[in-house]
């Protein structure tokens, strides 16, 4: 979700009056690798020769910003919808009704609304197994009501529509792909669906509740971002803005920091579930929060598997999970906590990955250590040196004394522990990919428009604005190509701005941003096999004031090398673009449309005339059949 800021003056921050005076048309360059204001002044090259750089991943004809209720992509390229909220999952589940009066139990056999990260697993015969993060329901469009005012069955019928969605799909003649609604593999996975807590917290007394003294039973997901996939064939769905669902029945309730700093009670109020179900009141159930913020593990190849809440990860508001095997055989996972002013994560397992040993493997997510990141900038430079530390009660501040009476504590209250050891302030981080070719992570930061909400946001040279309006995409190398290394060199790989409202500076962007490619809000982000850098973007789409000329949210490629970046796709109205899987060969992309007509937009997408806009999941192909992005 974004909001619609007015357009205001900005005053520069000292990074941007370091780099400001006389550069009137030349701008910081992120993508070269030429990132010290020094290399800057001596060799700058101007953004206008950076634009007509022509790299050699980068193959197809950007497309312009668009204003209108379609989803675009370039010349010689089609896109078509595979899934749509509401659509059936299973042989004999009803098809969408376009006056939304399916049921709770229909809804429960249908795929669910607002599809965000999803992995594409391939099964043999031109068959694959999609698994798809239903992230949360559209109210506004999930009944024949408004929502305004929501009925026990009406929540039973939006926790149908959260969760996981995962169907099987068959290519077809053309080499598109339909759902097969007859596989076995199909499964929703939604609020009330049995997990199971592993790792450091479970059992613990703050994972117990009146339903589950065992603390160890959880019931269901929500808030399912983005995702990530194991090279053990799971699938990982992360827990992310779970606070919105939490809300105390009895006002005089009071709060601790270790609610409030997850934004508990949330200021969302439109969920309602505490008002029908006793666990999300929490006047009567304080601890069952703490049971959600999690990243489950789940084996979309058995659908009898209950999946796994993997506490060794820490309990944040998870974006992505971006996992990768070291070269030592640990396994290394980079997370996000998308909250103003929250931190970067690392977690690394103790165990080394042996793809012969299945029963080391169950447990590969439940022994090792996290740790939290600390930027710090060379002095007027936006690049400079990271260190990563360990998030170990006894350690670095995580003591008993220090509010952290063990291991189980620090991580239910990772966001505490991180803060409390020293961790950098950041700017709302979401997508996390590694760059296989070049050992680089990078994280997109998406914005940050209310800083001064936390005076422990500082502008410094990883988040260098004062009022981040647009987001920057942040890229760290760990030291010798070790992932399990205690430090790493970072740099800003692009910050967005808009180089047609600002003439300089900051606000204007990296000289990787110009006015044929500019965006705000960068979000989603993969790697693929090829090594390109895909960038979607949730953000604002109102193409007036400081965001005139970036039109609805979009879908970007570029290349880490060169720093290149060019417009793939645009949404239709409305909608964010999170959500991104390709297909084994590399010839069909998936690609997530969430909640067009957000806001009251007129979105009719994708069935047009006067059907009621539905998140969707697009297929794009080259009409040659050739690899995307070549
Ligand atoms: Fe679900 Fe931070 O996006
Ligand atoms: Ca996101
Ligand atoms: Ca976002």
């Amino acid at each position: 979700m974004n909001s619609t800021e007015p357009h205001r003056d900005i005053p520069p921050t000292d990074f941007e009056l370091l780099i400001a005076p006389g550069l009137s048309r030349r701008r910081f360059v992120g993508g070269l690798g030429m990132t010290t204001l020094g290399a800057f002044f001596s060799s700058a090259i101007p953004a206008r020769l950076l634009a007509q750089t022509r790299s050699p991943l980068l193959g197809f004809a950007s497309v312009p910003a668009s204003t209108a209720d379609t989803f675009v992509v370039p010349p010689s390229y089609t896109a078509r919808p595979l899934i749509s909220w509401g659509d059936p999952l299973f042989a004999d589940a009803p098809e969408f009704d376009d006056t939304a009066r399916q049921d709770a139990a229909a809804q429960l056999r249908q795929f669910g609304d607002n599809t965000d990260g999803m992995s594409f697993f391939p099964l043999e015969d031109g068959r694959a197994l999609l698994a798809v993060n239903n992230e949360y329901a559209n109210i506004d469009r999930l009944y024949p009501h408004d929502g305004s005012v929501i009925s026990a069955e009406d929540a039973r019928k939006a926790q149908a529509a959260h969760g996981v969605s995962l169907f099987e799909i068959r290519a077809t003649a053309d080499g598109f792909w339909q759902v097969d609604r007859s596989s076995p593999l199909n499964r929703r996975l939604d609020v009330q669906t049995p997990m199971a807590v592993h790792g450091p917290a479970a059992g613990h007394p703050l994972l117990q509740t009146s339903a589950d003294p065992s603390g160890r039973a959880v019931l269901g997901t929500v808030a399912n971002c983005s995702n990530g996939k194991t090279p053990w064939n799971t699938y990982l769905t992360c827990e992310e803005n779970f606070q919105d669902y939490f809300q105390p029945g009895d006002a005089s309730t009071t709060f601790s920091e270790r609610h409030t700093r997850y934004q508990i009670p949330s200021d969302d109020l439109g969920a309602q579930w505490y008002r029908h179900e006793a666990r999300f009141d929490l006047s009567k159930e304080p601890h069952e929060p703490h049971r959600f913020g999690w990243i489950v593990e789940v084996d979309p190849f058995n659908p009898q598997d209950t999946p796994k809440k993997r506490t060794a990860l820490g309990r944040i508001a998870h974006e992505n999970a971006a996992l990768l095997v070291n070269a030592d055989g640990r396994v290394v996972v980079y997370m996000g906590d998308d909250s103003r002013g929250e931190h970067i994560y690392r977690f690394v397992s103790r165990e080394r990955f042996d793809p012969q040993d299945p029963a080391a493997i169950a447990t590969l997510l439940d022994h090792g250590t996290l740790y939290a990141a600390r930027f710090s900038a060379t002095p007027g430079e936006l690049r400079g040196k990271g260190e990563w530390i360990a998030l170990e009660h006894g350690r670095n501040g995580l003591t008993t004394d220090a509010g952290f009476a063990d291991q189980a504590e620090v991580l239910i209250f990772a966001r505490l522990a991180a803060t409390a050891a020293g961790a950098t302030t950041m700017d709302r981080p979401e997508w996390i990919a590694v760059h296989p070719q070049s050992n680089s992570v990078f994280c997109t930061l998406t914005n940050n428009r209310n800083r001064g909400v936390h005076d422990t946001q500082p502008v410094d040279g990883a988040n260098p604005r004062a009022e981040n309006h647009y987001g920057q995409i942040i890229r760290w190398t760990p030291a010798g190509g070790d992932h399990t290394a205690a430090s790493f060199d970072w740099d800003l790989f692009v910050i967005a701005g808009n180089p047609a409202v600002h003439k300089s500076g900051l606000y204007a962007g990296s000289a990787n941003i110009t006015p044929e490619n500019m965006f705000n809000s960068p979000d989603g982000l993969a790697v693929d096999a090829a090594g390109r850098l895909w960038i979607q973007t949730d953000g604002d789409d109102t193409n007036e004031g400081i965001f005139a000329g970036m039109g609805n949210n979009q879908m970007l490629c570029a290349d880490p090398a060169t720093g290149e970046i060019r417009r793939f796709a645009t949404g239709p109205l409305g909608c964010e673009m999170t959500g991104i899987a390709f297909a084994a060969d590399s010839r069909t992309l998936f690609v997530g449309v969430q909640h067009p007509g957000e806001d009251g937009r007129d979105s009719h997408f994708p069935g047009g005339g006067n059907t009621r806009p539905r998140s969707t999941i697009m297929m794009v192909r080259r009409d040659d059949g050739g690899v995307i992005g070549t």
